[in-house]
């Protein structure tokens, strides 16, 4: 699974794989591809600083990168305490009301919620990178947009490519005209915030629209198979996020969350704005059934929403409470069937791709060429 890009990288595989957890990010590196760690929950920039540590200790050598959540707009000096004065209270009561139907425990005095909004603000990124551009990254992804062209062009300056996740051609475009260097194309399937283009129609529009640059396929991948039809579509590398939440190195802290990823569906996501304020896929519970009943008060633009219910989702974590115990994932958790180490993953995925080319060959008449 060799193309240009994978080439420039040195990398075996053209394989990227999104991950929350450094133990995931130095795996995928170590098998042949190319481990991206997502760093939107590192707020203390010296807990990025110990796990990149890690990761450069246990990645053999190979190259890594970093996903940062840069939004595309600048919003300037408000704290999470100005979003906090904007969040109306029927919808905390709502919050309330939601739990308390499902007797989900409080957390502990002074136990703080795992997850805040601060990592999707300029300045805490910017201190991410800070941290980051200490380290050999070979990559930084951006999620929300193009990152500021400071970013870019300091990136450039160290030998880092910069990838952008786009989810239609008109982003995709943007993103080139900023300076990016590979593009992401992340159709409606994928786990997280997603657009309404499926992968299949996505991908060769976003090629043809940035051409040369490369771009990478995701959402939906979960197979050889997918890999190849995905490098046929003419995308030179494909991008995992959800595939690896059920690997033995992801580090979900939930048995009851694992249960459910392996025991879903390809129909048991849903899009939805109930965890952020943007449409993000997800699993389908009753949380998300409550945000997206047209009963309900409804969601809050984005970051209200992430802060409105960041406390509650640390709740629902830490007790498992099964009805409402959900997380971003795409429509390839139907897959997603047993836990498996990331090696495996990719002997699977090798396996399954020269199966796939094989096929093909036979069907243009090309065997045994
Ligand atoms: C649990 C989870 C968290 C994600 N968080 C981010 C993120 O912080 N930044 C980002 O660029 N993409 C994020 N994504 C999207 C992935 O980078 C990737 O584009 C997507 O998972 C690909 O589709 P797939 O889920 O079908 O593999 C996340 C995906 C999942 C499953």
């Amino acid at each position: 699974m060799q193309t240009e890009l994978s080439q420039e990288l040195g990398i075996e595989h053209a394989v990227f794989g999104f991950t929350p957890f450094p133990a995931v990010a130095a795996a995928i590196s170590r098998a042949g591809g190319f481990g991206v760690l997502g760093a939107v929950r590192y707020t203390a920039p010296d807990e990025l600083r110990r796990d990149l540590d890690w990761i450069e200790a246990h990645v053999g050598g190979r190259p890594y990168g970093l996903d940062v959540v840069m939004p595309a707009k600048k919003v300037e000096g408000v704290t999470e305490a100005d979003v906090e004065a904007m969040i109306p209270e029927g919808h905390r009561q709502f919050v309330r009301d939601t739990l308390a139907k499902h007797g989900v425990p409080e957390l502990a005095e002074g136990e703080a919620s795992g997850w805040r909004i601060t990592g999707w603000m300029e300045q805490v990124a910017r201190g991410q990178l800070d941290v980051a551009f200490d380290y050999p990254i070979r990559l930084l992804a951006n999620a929300l947009g193009s990152p500021p062209a400071d970013v870019i062009a300091r990136a450039h300056d160290q030998s880092v490519l910069v990838a952008a996740l786009a989810g239609s051609a008109r982003h995709a475009r943007k993103h080139r005209d900023a300076g990016i260097d590979i593009v992401v194309a992340q159709g409606y399937e994928a786990g997280g915030h997603t657009g309404e283009i499926a992968s299949m129609v996505l991908t060769p529009e976003v090629v043809d629209a940035v051409a040369p640059l490369p771009v990478l396929a995701a959402g939906g991948i979960g197979s050889g198979q997918q890999v190849a039809a995905a490098l046929a579509l003419g995308a030179q590398g494909v991008w995992l996020g959800s595939l690896w939440l059920t690997t033995t190195e992801a580090d979900l802290h939930s048995p009851a969350l694992t249960r459910k990823l392996l025991a879903a569906g390809s129909g048991d996501t849903v899009r939805s704005r109930a965890l952020t304020g943007k449409p993000a896929r997800q699993l389908r519970t009753e949380w998300t059934d409550a945000w997206d009943d047209p009963d309900g008060p409804g969601t809050l633009p984005m970051p209200l929403q992430g802060l409105l219910v960041a406390e509650a989702v640390s709740r629902i974590q830490k007790y498992e409470v099964d009805p409402l115990l959900g997380t971003p994932v795409g429509q390839i958790v139907g897959r997603m069937t047993s836990e498996r180490s990331v090696q495996a993953v990719f002997d699977d995925l090798t396996r399954g791709f020269e199966r796939a080319v094989d096929r093909v060959n036979r069907i243009a008449g090309r065997s045994g060429q």
